[in-house]
């Protein structure tokens, strides 16, 4: 597969050598690589860190086409991986383990089965409905450090607030959300990483989620996971195993997704204080519209989701001029379609205001963010409580001393110091 193309770290016959990836500068910043293959190499076939070689589509018009294309599938059995590798790629989902069975890692008709019916059990009802506890949540977090005057915006809030939210969405008893916080915890810090400790938590939760679903099934409350089991679709129910899948994926994908958005989000603020000044305004005001488009923008600007999941060609096709071999993996990069001039003007700029921001931060076609409202729903209520219980907020530490983590998917800061006027702790 991908023979003849450009081998990672050159560039196209004649021209000068492509940037290097995946390296602690591209993590810090990885747009001018980005920008750099946009114009000399759209379609670059590389060699990623795990030995794995894919194509990597960069423009905003092939990336938004290679995500709705139905030859490509999401399925890792059709990677034509060499038979030495097998197994061994690091590829999430290529040993059937079956929590990996989820609708990332499935095509239609299967994806189009589950979809329907985790759709009827989370409806943007079901988010609407869950506001007052994120705003609960947030204050909560929030007057965790708020008399400390200096705290570390990842840590102890970025990373506890999705969990908690999506624990008590599923029905997770609070009791045993720290378990999850430390499950989680361990696959966001190992993702890419030892695999031991990641398989283990894994498993854990897979255990674990099995037992509440049955207890569920018993017991039904009004949570997700009752919902998940409730949920019939033209007589079709979800098996157990199904079920306990969907719920590892609403908290897989909900999860660091969230903390980036937040961590990313605060930082895009605190580094363009004019944009943070006309938000803070704006709230002020009492309007939200600036805190909608902001939420928006900021996706586009520096979304969590910097490569879109993994792909894999069906068949011969051609993306952007490039030949793609049946077999080969893509991977659409989300943060440099979003930064594409040719969509976005002036695509380097925040600006909150933003209007016409059709960004791909929540991918597109049928895998389309299924918990994007949710997604919105956290991000602005977090946003917004921080820049009003702490007007005062900046950045504790100097940008060139923080550290990106840069997993091949996500992207986020390790940690977010910052510093305020110490407040009280009931929030206004
Ligand atoms: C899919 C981004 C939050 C659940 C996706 C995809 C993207 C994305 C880009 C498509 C991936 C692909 O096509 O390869 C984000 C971002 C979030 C976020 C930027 C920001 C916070 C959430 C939350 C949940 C969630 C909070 C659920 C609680 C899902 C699920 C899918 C998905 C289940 C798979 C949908 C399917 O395959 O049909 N997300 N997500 N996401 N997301 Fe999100």
């Amino acid at each position: 597969p991908g023979s003849g193309c450009p081998v990672s770290g050159s560039g196209p016959a004649g021209q000068a050598p492509a940037p290097e990836m995946f390296t602690w500068e591209f993590a810090t910043d990885p747009y001018p690589a980005y920008g750099w293959l946009r114009e000399h190499s759209p379609v670059h076939w590389t060699k990623l860190p795990s030995g794995v070689e894919a194509w990597l589509v960069t423009r905003y018009a092939d990336a938004k086409q290679a995500l709705a294309d139905q030859r490509l599938s999401k399925n890792p059995a059709h990677h034509d991986e060499p038979a030495h590798a097998k197994g061994k790629t690091g590829i999430p989902g290529e040993r059937k383990a079956d929590l990996m069975t989820h609708l990332l890692n499935i095509d239609p008709p299967d994806h189009t089965r589950l979809r329907r019916l985790v759709s009827k059990a989370f409806t943007p009802r079901t988010v609407a409905e869950f506001a007052p506890r994120v705003q609960e949540l947030t204050d909560r977090l929030i007057d965790g450090f708020a008399e400390r005057g200096e705290a570390d915006l990842i840590h102890e809030f970025a990373f506890p607030l999705p969990i908690y939210a999506i624990c008590d969405l599923l029905g997770v008893p609070r009791e045993d959300q720290d378990d999850f916080r430390d499950w989680a915890g361990m696959m966001i810090r190992h993702g890419g990483g030892p695999r031991g400790g990641v398989a283990r938590s894994v498993k854990k939760m897979r255990g674990y989620l099995l037992e509440l679903i049955h207890r569920k099934r018993e017991n039904p409350g009004d949570d997700l996971i009752s919902g998940l089991i409730r949920a019939s679709d033209h007589g079709e129910h979800l098996t157990e195993n199904e079920a306990a899948a969907m719920a590892f994926i609403l908290l897989f994908a909900g999860f660091e997704t969230t903390v980036n958005l937040i961590g990313n989000g605060v930082y895009a603020l605190l580094r363009n204080p004019d944009q943070r000044e006309r938000l803070q305004a704006s709230l002020a005001a009492g309007e939200t519209d600036l805190l909608d488009t902001g939420v928006e923008e900021l996706l586009r600007y520096d979304g969590p989701v910097e490569l879109a999941t993994w792909r894999f060609a069906t068949r011969p096709l051609t993306i952007g001029g490039q030949d793609i071999a049946a077999g080969d993996p893509v991977l659409v990069v989300l943060a440099s379609a979003d930064r594409d001039p040719d969509r976005f003007p002036d695509p380097d700029v925040l600006d909150l205001g933003r209007r016409d921001n059709q960004h791909l931060g929540y991918g597109h076609g049928i895998h389309y963010c299924l918990g994007a409202p949710l997604a919105r729903l956290e991000a602005k209520a977090a946003l917004a409580t921080l820049l009003r219980r702490l007007p005062d907020l900046r950045l504790g530490a100097d940008p060139a001393d923080l550290r990106w983590r840069g997993g091949l998917i996500m992207r986020g800061l390790r940690t977010l110091p910052v510093e305020f006027t110490p407040t009280g702790t009931d929030g206004p």
